[in-house]
């Protein structure tokens, strides 16, 4: 004898109906909770942090009003200018990281790019995979006149290329300012914030809302050298204009009585005498580097940190390597730098250090790959067996996508990198 199916499919509605009504209220907040969790999870291309929910509930009841940021919704109706500063370099790794934490989380964002032609400027062809590209300068760098001015306020000390080399920078980045101002005449429109990054930023996590705090100039904390950390900034159009202005300010800094200064000291200069004050918050980057620092850092030495610390390492110095101090090890390295020099966050086990000594280690490639994973892996790859053709194509993808190009020819850029095959 068959038994009527429905007399199966009733009790176990009622059971499901029953489960349901007593769980709502566990299962509504459970399913917010996966949500929030697993957006966040999917933004991060590498770091998971199964306590980042916990961490952001229990940081809300202590930001003040002011300093808790933007919001997410807010800031994607918002038009934000990011600029690109610096040399090509090692793009290849920090580049894909840039486009996806900063440019592809703010989809609503313009990329300014403004960088000196070398033979690694091949290596911005990946950004023809960044969402908008305002502006594209690459140029033929040039000394600039070096006056008493510059000579006074500004020290060559600890600047691998000298008082030259500040100007160099100074200029880069308030070039920056000037593309944007530029693009914002021709469209009549302001910007409501301008994010200056570089481009030697290898980013580990997205860049989050909080970090938009209306009214101030943010910065990252340490990495001071006696003024400020000017690795990255973010503000509103009137603070940047003050920020990003380094190479008009030095006569204003030379009438105002100061001197000796490096790009960290001059840069908190411009912004006390502006009156621009300005908030330091951890963000989720390191500045990769080719150069060598002792190691352990002495004092007013500097630490490298292993491309694969956990972080936010705010800007710190890195590179990809087997790390050959952690835990403990870390705290006696840290302890024994001075705080308003080199000095960085390290609690927590965030931080891992370097060896740095030496070039980077062989096998380094590898180290990068396991750390970054597969997508960023595949762009360094790319950039590794690139040709000259692919180089060619993609410049000219990115050609058409930018809204302002001024640029030395396109073979000209690939050749000067990549030999003929
Ligand atoms: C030095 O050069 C800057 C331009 O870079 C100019 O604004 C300033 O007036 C000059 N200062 C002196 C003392 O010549
Ligand atoms: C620019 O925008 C303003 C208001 O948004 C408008 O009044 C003005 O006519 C515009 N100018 C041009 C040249 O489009
Ligand atoms: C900054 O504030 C001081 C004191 O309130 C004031 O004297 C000075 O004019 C201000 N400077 C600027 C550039 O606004
Ligand atoms: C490290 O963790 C402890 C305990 O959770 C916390 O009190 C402290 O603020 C943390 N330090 C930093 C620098 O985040």
């Amino acid at each position: 004898m068959l038994k009527s199916p429905r007399k199966f499919v009733k009790p176990v509605t009622k059971w499901v109906f029953e489960i349901n009504w007593r769980l709502t209220g566990l299962i509504i907040p459970l399913v917010l909770f996966f949500i929030f969790f697993s957006l966040h999870y999917s933004s991060t291309s590498n770091g998971f942090n199964a306590f980042y929910p916990v961490q952001f509930l229990l940081r809300l009841p202590f930001a003040s009003e002011d300093d808790r940021g933007s919001n997410k919704e807010e800031l994607l109706r918002s038009k934000i200018a990011v600029c690109l500063v610096g040399g090509a370099r090692r793009f290849e790794l920090t580049g894909p990281s840039i486009i996806e934490n900063i440019l592809k989380e703010y989809p609503n964002s313009d990329l300014f790019l403004n960088t000196p032609l070398d033979s690694n400027t091949f290596k911005f062809s990946l950004l023809k995979f960044a969402p908008n590209v305002a502006a594209v300068r690459i140029f033929h760098p040039e000394p600039l006149p070096v006056n008493e001015s510059h000579v006074r306020v500004l020290t060559a000390h600890n600047s691998p290329n000298g008082i030259q080399g500040l100007l160099q920078y100074f200029n880069l980045v308030e070039g920056c300012l000037t593309m944007i101002k530029s693009h914002q005449q021709k469209n009549n429109f302001t910007y409501d914030w301008v994010v200056r990054t570089r481009v030697d930023g290898y980013w580990n996590a997205p860049l989050n809302p909080q970090s938009f705090v209306p009214g101030k100039y943010l910065v990252p904390p340490g990495s001071s050298y006696g003024g400020l950390n000017d690795r990255l900034g973010i503000g509103d159009l009137s603070t940047s204009t003050v920020a990003l202005s380094r190479l008009s300010f030095i006569p204003y800094l030379d009438s105002a009585g100061f001197n000796n200064l490096n790009s960290e000291a001059a840069f908190k200069a411009q912004l006390t005498t502006q009156n621009v004050t300005h908030v330091a918050r951890r963000l989720p980057f390191c500045v990769v580097s080719d150069r060598r620092y002792d190691f352990p850092p002495g004092r007013f030495g500097v630490p490298v940190a292993a491309l694969s610390s956990p972080g936010p390492l705010s800007g710190a110095k890195c590179r990809p390597c087997t790390a050959v101090c952690k835990g403990l090890c870390v705290e006696t390295v840290m302890e024994s730098v001075e705080r308003e020099w080199s000095w960085t966050e390290w609690e927590n086990g965030t931080l891992e250090l370097c060896d740095a000594h030496k070039e980077w280690e062989s096998g380094w490639e590898k180290i990068f790959d396991q750390v970054v994973g597969k997508k960023l892996a595949h762009a360094r790859k790319r950039i590794e067996s690139m040709e000259i053709g692919d180089c060619v194509k993609d410049f000219h993808k990115l050609r058409k996508r930018s809204v302002y190009w001024s640029a030395p020819p396109v073979d000209e850029i690939c050749t000067l990198g990549l030999s003929p095959s």
